[in-house]
């Protein structure tokens, strides 16, 4: 059935994002997506490996822990797909993304920040308690399953090149369970590519090493390390601190149209450290991974920002038609 299905989503080029860099810069609008978040395309592919591997069937109940976006595409999935899905969050999701989990008839369990901070570790306790408490129940591991990669590697990935032409020197993707990660770098290893892949992490995540702290914003970055990381060999790993992923949403909104959420925003912000010292006439592609709608009160919210960070939303140098006070709240 189609609907069932990710739908093919357009790349397309960007040139108003940088001064001054003559580099042929391509959009992934994963934001396009029938959910709005690149985790439709990993929901499809982990509900297919349990139908097809007979874990699960109509009428079943699937469990996973999400910060937001993958939940959402998983209550689409159950709907067409006639299971019920028990969604594990934690107080940093967004309540927009909990309400629309629900209009799709999921259940939502929402687990208390522990005093550690690990939100992540939360969440997939309680995951095990409630495959416990549902005989029969099963979670779609997005942390672990190699369904999740391979749904970037056969379709994340072919659709880029098939969008830029391929010949792409950079590819930069956020990473948070790093499915993406795993399968786009899976596919060019595969084909020969010599396209560097860049990872985008979030200050305070500890997929590449480092302690983990204090994060805010949703969809990148990791408090625990997941399995799929094992597998995960970036050429270069880049971590954003939250402000930046602000000014880097703020800044694509402005130039290019592009309303994305906190980890695109890093991407634009991890593009404008490394792309000053790439070569002239470098061809990269981002993936632009979800809307920024259910950010509205956040990362595009003036005092959100000046309250959370202490800091201004906007570089001085960016934004400067803006009035003091700004118009993004
Ligand atoms: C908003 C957002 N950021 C980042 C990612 C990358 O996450 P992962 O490493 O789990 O593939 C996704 C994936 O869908 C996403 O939706």
């Amino acid at each position: 059935m189609e609907t069932l299905n990710p739908v093919v989503t357009p790349t397309v080029r960007v040139s108003r994002l940088f001064d001054g860099l003559e580099h042929e810069i391509y959009a992934k609008l994963d934001l396009l997506q029938l959910t709005g978040s690149t985790k439709e395309r990993t929901a499809n592919g982990l509900i297919d490996e349990l139908f097809a591997t007979g874990q699960l069937r109509e009428g079943g109940t699937i469990i996973e822990s999400t910060s937001g976006n993958l939940g959402i595409a998983l209550a689409r999935q159950s709907v067409v797909r006639s299971v019920t899905f028990i969604a594990v969050v934690d107080e940093n999701a967004n309540q927009l993304a909990l309400d629309i989990m629900k209009a799709y008839g999921a259940s939502v369990d929402k687990v208390q920040t522990p005093a550690d901070g690990n939100n992540l570790a939360a969440r997939r306790t309680r995951v095990r308690e409630l495959l416990a408490e549902h005989p029969g129940s099963v979670t779609t591991n997005q942390y672990g399953s190699p369904a999740n990669p391979r749904a970037h590697f056969q379709s994340t990935m072919p659709e880029i090149i098939a969008g830029t032409g391929g010949n792409l020197d950079y590819l930069f993707v956020a990473t948070s369970t790093t499915g993406t990660l795993v399968g786009c770098q899976q596919y060019v290893r595969q084909h020969g590519l010599a396209t560097k892949i860049v990872a985008v992490d979030s200050a305070g995540s500890v997929l590449f090493g480092g302690q983990a702290g204090v994060r805010r914003l949703p969809g990148l970055g990791a408090g625990v390390l997941p399995e799929l990381a094992a597998g995960a060999e970036p050429d270069l790993v880049v971590q954003v601190e939250e402000i930046d992923m602000v000014r880097g949403c703020r800044l694509l909104v402005r130039r290019e149209g592009i309303l994305a959420g906190a980890s695109t925003g890093a991407i634009v912000a991890a593009m404008g450290q490394v792309l000053p010292s790439a070569p002239a006439g470098s061809r990269v592609a981002f993936v632009v991974h979800d809307t920024g709608v259910p950010y509205l009160k956040t990362v595009y919210n003036d005092k959100w920002v000046r309250s959370t960070f202490h800091a201004e939303p906007e570089e001085s140098t960016q934004g400067s038609e803006t009035p003091p006070g700004g118009s993004c709240e």
